[in-house]
Formats: C-alpha cells, structure tokens, sequence
C-alpha cells in the first residue's frame, strides 16, 4: 500500500518537470547525497540517520569536527550499505556552498536533497542580548539558509529531482517573547519556504518546510531556556520519531511538516488565535528562570 502512496506522490510531484538533458549528463557518473547542516547532534543527526537508514549516501555538515567523525561512525556502524561522510564547515561562511559542492564532488557525490537544519537560539529578552548575537543568528537562521537554498536549487530544478528541507519550528505561527530573534528567524524560513515550495510546483523537486514543537536536544538549555516554563508543560517530541515522519512526509510531497497530532492542532489554532490573546500566553510559556541565565552563560 506504501509503495503506490510513493509512486502516486512521485507522480504528482513531477507532474510537469521538464529535466534537461545535459544537468542529467552531467551527473551520469555522480551519486546523489543528501547534505544536512547542523548533523553531527540533535534533529540533524537523527534525520542523518534516518536518510542512510532509507538508502540515501548522506553528508553531514557542523563546526566542530569530533563530534562529527563520531556522528558519521556512529552511522556507519548501523549498517554495512550506510554511505556517511562529513564536512567541518561553518555554513555562515559566505563560501560554505562552493566548499560542500566541491567536497561531494571529490568523493563522487553531486547534491541531491538539501536539509537546511543548523539553526541557534537566544533566549531572554531581547535588549538583554548581545548584538552580535543576534547578528550570528540572523547569519545562520536566517542569510546562510537562504543563500543556500537559492544557490541548490537551479541545478535540482534543471534535474527534475531531489529537493529542499529547512527547518523551521511551531514556533514560528507566533511572536515569540524571551525569544524574539529566534521565533521571527523561524516565522522567516516558513514563509520563504512555503512560497519557494508553490513557485516549484510540479517541478519534480520536493520543497518542504519542517515545523516541530519542542525536541529533547542539547539546544534549550545552550540558548538559556531549559527552565522556563514551557519545558515542563508542553510535550516534548523525540529527535528519530520526528526525523522518520519527516522523511516519510518529504517523500509524499508535503510541503509543511508538523510532526505530532497536538502540535499539528496547535500550530492550526496559533494561525485563528488573535495575537492580543496569543502572545502574551507565549510570554509566559517562554520566560527563562533565573537558572537559565546561568546555564546560558556556561554553555
Ligand atoms: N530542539 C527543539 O526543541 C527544536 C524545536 C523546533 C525546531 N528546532 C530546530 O531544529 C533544528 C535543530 O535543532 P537541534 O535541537 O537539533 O539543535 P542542536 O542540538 O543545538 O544542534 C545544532 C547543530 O547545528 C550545528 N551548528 C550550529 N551552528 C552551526 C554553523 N554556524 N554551521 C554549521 N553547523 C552549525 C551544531 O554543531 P556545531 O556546534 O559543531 O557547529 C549542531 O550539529 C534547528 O533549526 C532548530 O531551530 C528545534
């Protein structure tokens, strides 16, 4: 039953590509890969896994090199058709594509799907942070995704294939208070997201936005926010149950991903709710603790 909601999704999905001969040619003797930044923890390296896990050569890519090496030998151990390799790279660097294209290249890849996933946060209010901070996740959230997208996406488009994730949160259906900068950058990559998705349409390439609630990684407590109060009364989702959903959902075309049915219902009511009513609730969710501030400055 699975395999006709794939073919049938493949159909729809490229249901007017026209790919061109000589993008074909030109990666007759590649192998495709899926690169996914910000991989060697957390969402990242649970959809890294997942990727390899389904067949795909998956290429992960963060700063910090050991944890990397670790992630990708954690990968390959899982299985002997794993193809896992990594790229220590900061994607803000103005030339982070040039270098990945080039590092697939070199290892007989060419790229495929794109997973926009490296993404920080602040937390507290938004005068208390330093501007430079903010400047690094506008850089990241926000100019590096993009700049990334528009650079991946003629080749795909020419192939009539592959596709784009970017990561965005449930978050982004609202202003979010104590965590200003980050909620607006996430509220950015669902709308460019959605309308990069509706010019592509039929196109043969998959362009889909990822939008989950909370997720127990390492990220809340690094942006300050472990303690505040929606840490203890929302549910919090698992990394490898939201990677497998969203692969799952790439696959079949969808172009909003909201992995959960109570995050699902939240981000429809958060889209009706007046923002009078709805913000200062945030407020009150995402207010860091006095402990938070602590732990933000040791992280
Ligand atoms: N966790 C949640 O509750 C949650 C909820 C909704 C949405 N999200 C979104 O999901 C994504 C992943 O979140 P997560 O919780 O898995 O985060 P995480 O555990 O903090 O992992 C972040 C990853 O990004 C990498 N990274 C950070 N800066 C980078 C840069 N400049 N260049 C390349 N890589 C960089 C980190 O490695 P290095 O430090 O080595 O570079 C790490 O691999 C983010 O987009 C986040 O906004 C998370």
């Amino acid at each position: 039953m699975s395999k006709i909601f794939h073919a049938l999704a493949d159909a729809w999905v490229k249901r007017s590509a026209r790919p061109d001969r000589a993008a074909l040619a030109a990666v007759v003797d590649l192998r495709p890969a899926t690169v996914i930044t910000g991989a060697s923890k957390g969402i990242g390296l649970e959809l890294a896994r997942r990727f390899a896990m389904k067949g795909d050569a998956v290429v992960l890519v963060a700063r910090h090199p050991g944890p990397l090496t670790e992630a990708v030998t954690a990968i390959k151990a899982e299985g002997a058709d794993r193809t896992a390799l990594s790229i220590a790279l900061d994607v803000t660097d103005p030339h982070a594509f040039e270098q990945i294209a080039a590092s697939l290249r070199e290892n007989g890849l060419y790229l495929d799907v794109l997973i926009n996933n490296a993404a920080i946060g602040l937390g507290d209010a938004f005068v208390t942070q330093p501007p430079e901070a903010v400047d690094r996740l506008i850089a990241l959230n926000v100019a590096a995704l993009t700049r990334l997208t528009r650079l991946a996406l003629p080749d795909m488009v020419a192939r009539g294939r592959g596709g784009v994730i970017n990561v965005a949160s449930v978050g982004a259906y609202v202003p979010g208070p104590y965590q200003a900068a980050y909620y607006a950058s996430k509220a950015y990559v669902i709308s460019l997201t959605e309308a990069i998705a509706a010019e592509h349409s039929g196109s043969g390439v998959r362009i889909a936005v990822l939008a989950p609630g909370p997720v127990d990684t390492a990220f809340h407590a690094k942006m300050g926010a472990q303690n505040a109060l929606y840490r203890w009364v929302l549910p919090s989702g698992n990394a490898a149950k939201v990677a497998a959903g969203t692969r799952r959902d790439f696959m079949l075309g969808r172009r909003v991903i909201v992995p959960g049915l109570f995050y699902l219902l939240s981000a429809a009511i958060l889209r009706v709710v007046p923002h009078p009513i709805s913000v200062p609730i945030m407020a009150w969710l995402l207010k860091p603790k006095g402990s938070d501030t602590a732990q933000k400055s040791s992280a």
